[in-house]
């Protein structure tokens, strides 16, 4: 069906951004589209897909095709999940509420992120798909209790446990913008207390100095089991980008691990997410489920994420850019576009399922 909201000229991911970019303030299309220091990581992401080549099979049936796959036993229909990001309503006013209802309609989890502009209870009100929540720890132990068992108890079914983040990384284009939310917009998980707002009168990212004040920088290994112990929700960490690191997660009981640096906006430098898959799906070893975000672009990307073992990929910006040209619509446009780039891709490589998808599709310099 046409989508009367999108431009027609916008058929990839890379024409949605340049229109997101003409509705956006500079504030907002900064804060979404930066990363950390010189960039480096932000770029590397993208690029190292395009440096991976790929060896597709030939005359394989492929008139038949299926991407549906599993996340914790729940159907996706394409195994493209949406990563968790701060302050949707820099894009649209419904925000993360649009995103919701987007990823039910296409049939993917959502993670809503704890620096949400519409609560947990609203996201979950808004739509009836699988919702996993996002969780930033605070020095204040009982607001980070309260927040588990609100997700709990509204009926998300996993956590996952950012660990790339004790401070902010340095987004110069933030700090040139003094980062801070426009009038109307808070984080509505804090509704009513001293954690709603981003402090106003900062010298630099607003964001930067909430995150450096309230976050507990402590946090460790021992507290993983700590948030096993408390929840019933299985618990995903999500930043993990060396072996030994995946395999500490397991020992303090992670359900799920998500290679991931933050899309390049935490630590400038660190190594490209598709880079560090390998090594950590070789040390998890099949024990829990791997997924991987940062740099996701295209349908091939996915093809090559999956053949290196995730399970799923997570996409952030690009979320971002549909959600800003056209809300509900525009994310589900995104979401479409990367599936149907990825059909392409399964039906050229030779892979009618996604248990095809295996890594002798990757040319053997990029394998473990
Ligand atoms: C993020 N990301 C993020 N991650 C997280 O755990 N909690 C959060 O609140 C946010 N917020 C956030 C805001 C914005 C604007 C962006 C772009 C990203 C990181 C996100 O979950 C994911 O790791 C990256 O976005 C993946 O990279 P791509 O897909 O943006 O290249
Ligand atoms: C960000 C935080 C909030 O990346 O995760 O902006």
């Amino acid at each position: 069906m046409k989508n009367l909201e999108m431009p027609n000229t916008s058929i990839n991911i890379f024409d949605l951004e340049a229109v997101a970019k003409t509705k956006l303030t500079t504030l907002a299309y900064d804060y979404y589209s930066s990363g950390a220091c010189d960039e480096k990581t932000l770029l590397a992401n993208m690029s190292a897909f395009q440096d991976i080549w790929l060896r597709p099979r030939m005359l394989v049936d492929v008139s038949n095709r299926d991407m549906s796959t599993t996340v914790f036993g729940k159907k996706v229909s394409a195994p493209i999940l949406i990563a968790p990001a701060a302050f949707q309503g820099l894009a649209h006013l419904d925000g993360e509420l649009a995103t919701a209802r987007a990823a039910e309609k296409f049939g993917t989890t959502m993670i809503l992120s704890t620096l949400s502009n519409h609560s947990i209870e609203e996201v979950r009100e808004a739509a009836a798909g699988n919702l996993w929540f996002q969780l930033y720890v605070y020095k204040d132990k009982g607001v980070t209790k309260s927040l588990i068992e609100r997700a709990e108890s509204s009926g998300y079914t996993a956590l996952v446990l950012t660990v790339d983040s004790p401070l902010l990384g340095r987004r110069e284009r933030d700090v040139r913008n003094k980062f801070n939310l426009p009038a109307g917009l808070v984080c509505k998980n804090f509704i009513g207390n001293y954690l709603e707002q981003l402090p106003g009168d900062s010298a630099e990212s607003g964001l930067a100095a909430y995150i450096s004040s309230l976050y507990d920088t402590s946090l460790s290994w021992k507290d993983l089991a700590w948030f096993k112990s408390i929840t019933k929700l299985p618990v995903l960490v999500k930043g993990i980008l060396r072996a030994d690191d995946a395999r500490r997660a397991i020992e303090y009981g992670a359900d799920g691990i998500i290679v991931s640096n933050h899309g390049g906006r935490q630590l400038d430098t660190t190594i490209p997410t598709i880079h560090a898959l390998p090594e950590v799906v070789e040390a998890v070893d099949e024990r829990v489920e791997v997924y991987m975000d940062g740099g996701i672009r295209r349908g091939t990307d996915i093809l090559k994420a999956i053949a290196l073992g995730a399970r799923a990929v997570l996409i952030g910006r690009p979320m971002l850019w549909g959600l800003a040209v056209a809300g509900q619509s525009g994310v589900l446009t995104v979401l479409d576009m990367l599936k149907s780039e990825f059909d392409l891709a399964m039906a050229l490589s030779g892979c009618p399922t996604i248990a095809d998808i295996t890594t002798d599709l990757i040319d053997k310099k990029y394998r473990r």
